[in-house]
């Protein structure tokens, strides 16, 4: 039997077409919440066979848990009936018969029909969407871990690579030290090498300076010797006496040459060390005086004036005497006889002042700033003998003690040499 609905229902021939053929599920429910309708795809939806839903209550398509609401909802709808979609924002959840649940989604309409007030109800089951948004979501999930792994990984390489970086850094950087350090070392083998050639250059001059200068004591020596030989015959005893000291003077300049030519290379390789010991000044003076003065031309007097407060001072002897006899022994052969060196010696705040004042030939100014170059001998001294030494290993000497030498001459009056030496 047709109930009023159906009656209504099946005299509009469209609207049954449409409500046949639907591919959503329509339900047609009454206002006590009676379906009157539902079409196949409906009865499918929800497992029913035909016609079985028709007469049931709504809510027996609703789980248990959602009933009770479900039945508050249709009588608000009641009163405010206006088509919407049911259960935005949430997810709607229908059951079948067989007792499974099912996502759904709803749109609700209403009709008149025949007076009678109904409700028209689309659902569509979301299952497939749910599973596949499910799916989508899962990928997301999935694309997000994966990407949490990516960045992991690309920061575990970006790691690795600026470990790399900061290994190949080091390696680098110990390369450019070991470069740096081969440099180093072939410098200083290069410059030991020109030092070595410096004082190869330095004893081929001297040797042949050496040669030079060794002829004149030499010949003298040979000249004074044979007539040391006749005056024996004759018995001139006088005349032996005077040649006899000058075989002494020719061999003392002799050593003096040999001396500096020792110095130089021992200065040249380093190898003077200063050695200091408490030295009594006016004691050490008065015998280099003693040392000295046979040496002086003819005449020359040395005047010694030594004013010291202490009259013990740390020295190197050997340093000392080696710079007073190269400075004495300038002032005397720089000078002419019967002329006096004047040689003082004082203290002044720490320093040990010494000063050599000859009365000689001077240097001339514009020569002055080669005093104390090696080898260098000024053009009014070239009749004079000298290899142009022993200032620059006095220079040397002065430097190892920390000293300073000072000067000061006039071609033609004389000059002045000052030692100013730190006493430790
Ligand atoms: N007291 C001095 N008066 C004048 N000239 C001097 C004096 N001392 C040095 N000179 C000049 O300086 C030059 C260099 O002196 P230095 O003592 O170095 O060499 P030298 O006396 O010529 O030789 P060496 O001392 O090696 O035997 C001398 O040749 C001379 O021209
Ligand atoms: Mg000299």
């Amino acid at each position: 039997m047709q109930n009023t609905f159906e009656i209504a229902f099946n005299s509009s021939e469209t609207f049954r077409e449409i409500f046949q053929g639907s591919a959503e599920g329509i339900l047609m429910v009454d206002e006590k919440g009676i379906i009157q309708l539902a079409n196949p795809v409906s009865e499918r939806m929800f497992g029913y066979t035909t016609g079985e839903l028709t007469g049931k209550p709504l809510e027996i398509l609703l789980p248990n848990r959602y009933q009770s609401k479900h039945v508050n909802y249709r009588e608000q709808f009641h009163k405010n009936p206006s088509p919407r979609r049911m259960g935005i924002g949430r997810d709607l959840m229908a059951i079948r018969k067989d007792g499974r649940e099912f996502p759904v989604e709803v749109s609700l309409s209403y009709k008149e029909i025949n007076n009678l007030f109904m409700v028209v109800a689309f659902v569509i089951d979301i299952t497939e969407r749910k599973k596949v948004e499910g799916a989508l979501k899962q990928s997301e999930e999935q694309l997000l871990l994966y990407a949490a792994e990516l960045e992991k990984k690309v920061q575990a390489r970006t790691d690795a690579l600026n470990k790399l970086v900061e290994d190949l850094e080091r390696a680098n950087n110990f390369l450019q030290e070991q470069i740096a350090e081969r440099k180093k070392a072939e410098e200083e083998t290069k410059k030991a090498l020109a030092k070595e050639r410096e004082l190869n250059e330095l004893k081929t001059k001297f040797v042949s300076i050496a040669s030079h200068e060794f002829r004149t004591p030499l010949s003298t020596v040979m000249s004074s010797a044979s007539l040391v030989q006749q005056y024996k015959d004759k018995g001139d005893l006088e005349k032996i006496d005077k040649h006899i000291q000058r075989i002494k003077s020719s061999v003392n300049h002799l050593t003096a040459i040999l001396n500096d030519f020792l110095s130089l290379g021992k200065l040249e390789e380093g190898r003077v060390e200063i050695e200091r010991e408490e030295v009594n000044v006016d004691e050490f003076f008065n015998e280099i005086h003693e040392e000295i003065r046979p040496l002086l031309k003819e005449g020359q007097t040395i005047e010694l004036s030594c004013t010291l407060k202490n009259k013990n001072i740390p020295l190197d002897r050997r340093v000392m005497r080696n710079i007073l006899f190269n400075l004495i022994s300038n002032a005397s052969k720089y000078s002419d006889r019967n002329k006096t060196i004047h040689l003082t010696c004082k203290e002044s705040k720490n320093d040990l002042v010494i000063s050599i004042r000859d009365e000689g030939i001077g240097i001339p100014e514009h020569e002055i700033k080669h005093l104390f170059e090696r080898f260098f001998r000024a053009t009014n001294a070239t009749n004079i003998q000298g290899t142009g030494l022993g200032l620059n290993i006095v220079k040397r000497y002065v430097d190892l003690l920390d000293g300073k030498i000072d000067f000061e001459s006039y071609e033609g009056k004389g000059s002045t040499f000052t030692l100013t030496l730190p006493i430790t």
